[in-house]
């Protein structure tokens, strides 16, 4: 059987009341360009959602990794649900769709992707991740915890098959000339794996590989929008694939580092800290722009065809977890702009502070000694 291939390709193509939740007839719009594919055996089988503004495409077929072929399709249905986000006049419309005309496929143009192509196994359960005010770092703590932890994956000590660990395939995305990656393998170097993954602004997991039989488990999206724009244009709010289960950590132990609430950078204006937030699908967005949100979808998947989505975070559990990272944001977000609630100057996504600080500079004086 010829391998599949699950490429979700995500967008910001404009919202409503600001950076909250696209319109029910711009997904609808997306929904039908990509729906008339299905039907023209283009794909095998598609899921459309969405998490906070974004608006997630996630396709199955045979077309392989960076298809131009399918990146052109899902370029084309956000041009689509651009056109009537533009007619219902949704703030930021195109926002994402950074170049006039589609080359090739959709990296560097705006949209993040995340694709995993594989032979499917008997059963093929998967995960679909989709976080909206934040950027490709958020995942770094959930997947260290879950691949190399085994306070947080007990598969590491119960099950043989995870035994030889996984490699970490991260990307230094501060490099913009071209792909600057790095191959590290846990367990044995788990702590030049943590001193990257510190720092999630620079350094993003961008594809997790299991030891045991060389499989691709993870595919995370590693897009930053302000090294392609070279400005603000919104937050990179990434997605991310992981299959589960077997050889590969279980659903549940992918899940659990998410019960964390991470601080993350992006919340308002991209430019503050704030944990990270697990949301049922298609949440809108609210608190100070936020805060920032992460879905996850269940599937399993049989020669490309779906099964229907398993909201995870909708569950009780979760319920509770909610209320604890609502503690955390409202906590961080009672000191304003003050010290560590605020982004560093580099990731500062706005330039009316630089030149604030660039005119005060000027009125700087040096006290003669006396
Ligand atoms: P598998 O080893 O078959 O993936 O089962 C693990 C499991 O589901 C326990 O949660
Ligand atoms: P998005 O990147 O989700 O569009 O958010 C932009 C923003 O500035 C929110 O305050
Ligand atoms: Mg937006
Ligand atoms: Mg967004």
């Amino acid at each position: 059987m010829a391998k599949i291939t699950i490429s979700v390709i995500k967008a910001d193509i404009g919202s409503i009341g600001g950076h909250i939740k696209p319109s029910e007839e711009v997904i609808k719009a997306i929904e039908n360009y990509i729906k008339e594919a299905k039907a023209r055996g283009k794909i095998i089988d598609y899921f459309i959602s969405h998490t906070g503004d974004d608006i997630a495409i996630l396709t199955t077929h045979r077309e392989g990794l960076l298809s131009e072929g399918i990146h052109k399709l899902c370029w084309d249905a956000f041009c689509e649900g651009t056109k009537i986000a533009k007619e219902q006049g949704l703030y930021g419309a195109g926002q994402d769709l950074l170049k006039e005309s589609f080359s090739g496929n959709v990296k560097g143009m705006g949209p993040a992707v995340a694709e995993l192509e594989f032979e499917e196994r008997p059963a093929e359960p998967f995960l679909f991740f989709a976080a909206d005010k934040t950027d490709p770092g958020a995942f770094n703590l959930p997947l260290y915890l879950a691949f190399a932890d085994p306070m947080y994956c007990s598969g590491l000590l119960l099950s043989p098959k995870l035994k030889k660990g996984f490699k970490f395939v991260i990307m230094d995305v501060s490099y913009t000339k071209a792909d600057r990656v790095i191959e590290l393998v846990a367990p044995e170097e788990i702590y030049e794996i943590a001193a990257l993954l510190r720092d999630p602004e620079r350094f993003i997991i961008e594809s997790i590989f299991s030891r045991e039989t060389g499989e691709q488990v993870v595919s995370a999206s590693t897009t930053r929008l302000h090294n392609i724009a070279g400005k603000y244009v919104g937050k990179d709010d990434p997605v991310m694939l992981v299959r589960t289960q077997k050889n590969f950590p279980a659903t549940g132990e992918i899940l659990q580092p998410f019960a964390l609430g991470p601080y993350v950078a992006g919340f308002m204006r991209g430019s503050h800290w704030g944990p990270l937030l697990p949301v049922k699908r298609n949440s809108t967005i609210s608190f100070f722009d936020g805060p920032p949100v992460v879905s996850c979808q269940a599937f399993c998947v049989k020669e490309g065809k779906l099964t229907e989505a398993v909201d995870c975070f909708d569950h009780p559990f979760w319920d509770w977890v909610r209320n604890k990272v609502s503690q955390k944001a409202e906590e961080i977000r009672r000191q304003g702009f003050f010290g560590a609630s605020m982004l560093p100057f580099s990731e500062l996504e706005y330039g009316g502070i630089v030149k604030i600080l660039k005119d005060l500079d000027k009125k700087f004086k040096i006290r003669k000694k006396k």
